[in-house]
């Protein structure tokens, strides 16, 4: 593979990511340290928390991922850094870092937008792997903690908004919910887990479709999931929340929600594909490590005829490699930033040379 050798850093939430990807999508190595166990007493992420632990983790993280390549600063064309959105304190570890090392190694320094990074996920390879990159037309549906949207691409580093969540992101209520269900933190992966096990898939949660729009709406199922919990435990008999529920009734609750969230984001991202005429599906976000969502998606994508193209799922969640994928082609765009470079935590998607 030939192009840019490009150094990325993720630090905007709770994983601290440091890879070396080439060309934009070959990885030659992809490290990250995560901050679940340090966050999960808590039932979430404490933004000081975070931040001291990147600080902690960053210069560790970056000298695993250059022995990894077996490659040194030196030998790449450029360093790039998530800047938003996310956690101030947190964007701000990396940022310092990636400039210092670009200043250091007189490399160039290039801003990158944490959601891009999981749209381009989707074009990584790994060492063996050989596949075409995704094609355009596109609708990338990216599902992360904190973020759930649907975008059309029909070039590279160019979004069109076709909707988003109007209200909590669909991880959010993954979280949410699993701390209902007393799963822990986080919660997706807990529910992903239980509902696997359910016995009867008979438990229905309500769905907000918002008709004729590709936005998306999970309060209200959260509502309703706190309402159908409290039910249960009246049925079960077991007032106090500080008793679990019988794990095949969490289970059969984590499968009826899990469900629901499925349902409408994969109906909505098969209408638009076919709306748009899509030669492609992307899927990215951590809610994309979902197995549920992915093979849900993965069907219907095929009975339309276009190919789903979904990273394994230690891609989906944070990491630096997918950052990688994206700064090269904004590193191709001539897409640059100084030491002016400050973090954003509220960035939204927009074209990469606007504004960065
Ligand atoms: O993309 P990500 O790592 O961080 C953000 O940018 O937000 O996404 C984290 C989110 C969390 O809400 C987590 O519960 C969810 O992704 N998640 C999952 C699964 N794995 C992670 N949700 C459902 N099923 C999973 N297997
Ligand atoms: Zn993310």
């Amino acid at each position: 593979m030939t192009g840019p050798l490009i150094l990325a850093i993720e630090s905007s939430c709770d994983e601290t990511g440091i890879a070396l990807v080439e060309g934009g999508r070959r990885i030659h190595s992809n490290v990250v340290a995560s901050q679940v166990a340090l966050h999960a007493p808590s039932g979430g992420i404490v933004p000081e928390v975070a931040a001291r632990a990147h600080l902690r983790w960053i210069v560790p993280v970056l000298d695993e991922a250059l022995e990894t390549a077996g490659a040194k600063v030196e030998d790449v064309d450029g360093i790039a850094v998530t800047y938003g959105p996310g956690l101030a304190g947190s964007l701000l570890v990396g940022i310092n870092f990636a400039k210092t090392l670009a200043w250091v190694h007189d490399k160039p320094l290039i801003p990158v937008n944490h959601l891009e990074g999981h749209v381009y996920a989707a074009w990584l390879l790994d060492p063996a792997e050989d596949r075409e990159p995704p094609p355009f037309p596109l609708v990338a549906l990216v599902v992360s903690g904190g973020h759930t949207f649907l975008v059309e691409m029909r070039d590279h580093l160019t979004y069109r908004f076709l909707g988003a969540t109007v209200d909590d992101a669909a991880g959010e209520a993954f979280d949410k919910v699993g701390r209902l269900l007393g799963l822990g933190y986080p919660g997706g992966p807990a529910i992903s887990k239980a509902a696997d096990t359910a016995q009867a898939q008979d438990r229905v949660f309500p769905r907000a479709w918002l008709p004729d729009t590709y936005d998306f709406s999970f309060s209200g199922l959260k509502t309703a999931a706190r309402r159908i919990v409290d039910q249960a435990r009246v049925d079960e008999r077991l007032p106090d929340p500080a008793e679990p529920l019988p794990a095949p009734v969490t289970a059969e609750l984590a499968w009826g929600f899990q469900d629901s969230v499925v349902d409408v984001l994969v109906t909505k991202t098969v209408r638009a594909a076919r709306r748009i005429g899509a030669r492609g599906i992307v899927l990215g976000g951590g809610v994309a490590a979902n197995s549920a969502l992915r093979m849900r998606l993965a069907g219907e994508a095929e009975a339309l005829g276009v190919p789903l193209i979904v990273p394994r799922p230690a891609l989906c969640t944070d990491n630096g490699a997918m950052i990688g994928a994206a700064g090269a082609l904004r590193f191709e765009a001539g897409v640059r930033a100084g030491t002016e470079l400050d973090a954003k935590p509220s960035l939204p998607l927009a074209r990469a040379t606007d504004g960065a």
